[in-house]
């Protein structure tokens, strides 16, 4: 727990958090291979390492770990299992920027990883990164349950595979020619994003053998905060510059692509953001004052500036 609701304690505690995934991850993902792998080719883990270490948030990390944290359950498989998360999601990150997708030059204020190696090369380290997720959730470090572990797994293919994070991006490619309505922008956007911000949320009460009742609040938050986190992409793309956001903005109109800050405007967009906010707190009533970080995280969510 932090000592008190301080704007200033969150800032550091998810700072410090990133500096530890950071280590870990760095850690991974060196050249020395792991049994059963013969070598890691150097240029592979250069690129890699490129599109993995260069920053981020790391705010899915967060959730899970505090998410985990929220049941009493830390050390080092709620870590482990918060990497994985996170070379899924950076993985994601890498396909998006590729010239056949957004074709995109800057990602966490470098060049893309198709840009500093090659295409082939970010098409790789992204098929790498997404098999490494599932090598780093199946480890035993991460639970001493067999079940916890499968189920962990299982969710995070459902949550980044065909009708989730893949499903929605192939959606998002379809937007750009198909005007969609509202509803039809909300699945998308819970698919695309929501569905591995929402793996987060219950990826730390499933690790953490929190009960279904609990499960099931954690699983409506991250929904919740999912579709905020990309309602506020979606108008940092329009407010914000490249420079801020280290990655190009103004693409979504570019593109001809309909967000919902079409039909909800910028003040709207804002509003709505702000509902989404009590909206994610009401979820968290049960925990009480233990919940206090993730409410934090909620307003960082839809406060945030990149
Ligand atoms: C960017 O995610 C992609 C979206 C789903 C909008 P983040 O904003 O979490 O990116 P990083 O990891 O901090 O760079
Ligand atoms: C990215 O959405 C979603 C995934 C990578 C799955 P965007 O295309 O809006 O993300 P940015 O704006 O490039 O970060
Ligand atoms: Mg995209
Ligand atoms: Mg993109
Ligand atoms: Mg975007």
């Amino acid at each position: 727990m932090i000592e008190d609701n301080k704007p200033a304690n969150f800032t550091r505690r998810l700072s410090q958090n990133a500096s530890t995934i950071n280590s870990i991850l760095d850690g991974l993902l060196g050249n020395e291979s792991l049994a059963g792998e013969i070598i890691r080719p150097p240029r592979l883990m250069a690129a890699i390492r490129h599109g993995v270490l260069n920053g981020g948030k790391r705010i899915r990390p967060f959730l899970l770990i505090e998410t985990a944290t929220l049941f009493d359950a830390t050390g080092k498989g709620v870590l482990q299992a918060a990497c994985a998360l996170e070379c899924l999601h950076c993985y994601s990150l890498i396909h998006d920027d590729l010239p056949s997708m957004d074709d995109d030059d800057l990602r966490r204020g470098q060049p893309t990883v198709h840009k500093a190696f090659d295409e082939a090369m970010a098409v790789l380290a992204g098929d790498a990164l997404l098999t490494f997720a599932f090598d780093l959730m199946s480890d035993p470090v991460v639970s001493d349950d067999a079940n916890i572990r499968a189920s962990l797994v299982q969710q995070l293919a459902r949550a980044a595979g065909h009708g989730g994070m893949i499903g929605g991006q192939v959606l998002d490619i379809a937007a750009e020619t198909n005007s969609l309505d509202e509803e039809q922008i909300l699945q998308l956007q819970s698919m695309k994003t929501g569905a591995l911000i929402r793996f987060a949320c219950e990826a730390g009460a499933t690790i953490a053998g929190a009960s279904k009742e609990d499960k099931q609040s954690l699983n409506r938050f991250g929904e919740i905060i999912g579709q905020a986190f990309q309602l506020a992409d979606d108008l940092l793309d329009v407010t914000s510059n490249s420079k801020t956001m280290g990655k190009a903005t103004g693409k979504d109109e570019a593109k001809g692509k309909k967000t919902l800050i079409d039909y909800y405007g910028i003040e709207g967009s804002r509003s709505r953001l702000r509902e989404l906010l009590d909206e994610a707190n009401a979820m968290l009533s049960p925990f009480g004052a233990k919940a206090d970080i993730l409410r934090q995280t909620a307003r960082f969510i839809i406060e945030r500036k990149h």
